[in-house]
């Protein structure tokens, strides 16, 4: 099998499981609202977070059906986060993946009301899905990248950071470590928790998490002033405060750190694969 085709074979395995957690917990609720959860969270998207968690866990000699509710929890904080980074209270964002926003679909409360039903239904199948010590560390490393301390920061960052700012540079930093890195690198942390692993493989996942994270915001970054030119000359990004040519250095070197950590697992053939198509 090619790499494109296991890829998609991965993304139909989480987008099953979500939609048989979504249709089966949540056929009573009120129609508008399953509706717009499947919506929000099942239109596409890369799934990378949810398949670095499996991969991970199975890289490191776990149980890939163990980490795959984990996984799919993560997608659905993820959705959620995308769902309310679209109000017009944050970016104002009439389009996700291609298709209507969910507020510009089911209108704003609804795209509220929806981003708070997925973050929930996450923490319900976590919680449901804890069995022993391991999963509920991921659990807390899940619950703390999301919360306060972790992507809702990086968010309230991204709302206030100005590149007048004198600590601008530190700020950015610290704006994509939150509201990109956090979530990743508990996805990548929650595959190696759930795969029981040790001190070293967890530090070694860590650095992994904080290279790939790096790189694939700068990838992001690059994405955006593509599709959206001038109007993104504000962002507070690196393609931006560095210009083109830094960042894009800055991005290879992040990327080749993240694959040169790979290179010492057995078992990250996908791994490697998927950083190839993510960044080559
Ligand atoms: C978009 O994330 C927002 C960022 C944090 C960069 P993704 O690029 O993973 O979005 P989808 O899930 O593939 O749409
Ligand atoms: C998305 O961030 C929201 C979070 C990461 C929480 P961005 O605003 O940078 O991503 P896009 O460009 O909308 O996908
Ligand atoms: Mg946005």
């Amino acid at each position: 099998m090619n790499f494109k085709e296991a890829y998609s074979q991965k993304i139909e395995l989480i987008d099953n499981y979500i939609t048989f957690h979504l249709d089966s917990k949540y056929s009573e609720v009120s129609p508008e609202l399953a509706e717009a959860m499947k919506y929000s969270v099942l239109n596409g998207g890369k799934r990378l977070r949810s398949i670095l968690c499996i991969e991970i866990c199975h890289m490191l000699g776990g149980s890939a059906e163990k980490a795959l509710p984990f996984a799919a929890a993560i997608e659905m904080i993820h959705a959620y986060s995308l769902v309310h980074d679209d109000l017009p209270a944050m970016d104002n964002s009439d389009v996700r993946r291609g298709m209507p926003s969910c507020h510009k679909k089911f209108g704003e409360a609804m795209g509220i009301l929806c981003g708070d039903a997925l973050l929930n239904a996450a923490y319900e199948l976590i919680s449901e899905s804890c069995e022993d010590s391991s999963s509920v560390q991921a659990f807390k490393c899940i619950a703390a990248a999301a919360g306060a301390k972790g992507m809702i920061d990086g968010q309230v960052i991204d709302l206030n950071v100005a590149a007048t700012n004198e600590c601008y540079l530190k700020l950015l930093t610290k704006l994509i470590e939150l509201k990109t890195m956090a979530l990743i690198r508990a996805a990548i942390l929650t595959g190696a928790c759930i795969a029981n692993c040790d001190e070293k493989i967890m530090s070694d996942m860590s650095e992994f998490a904080y290279h790939l994270g790096l790189a694939f915001q700068l990838r992001d970054d690059f994405e955006d002033i593509i599709e959206d030119g001038a109007q993104c000359g504000d962002s507070p990004n690196f393609v931006n405060f560095l210009g083109a040519a830094n960042a894009k250095e800055m991005l290879e070197n992040h990327a080749a750190s993240a694959a040169n950590i790979l290179k010492r697992y057995d078992n990250s053939e996908f791994l490697s694969q998927l950083h190839s198509f993510l960044f080559d």
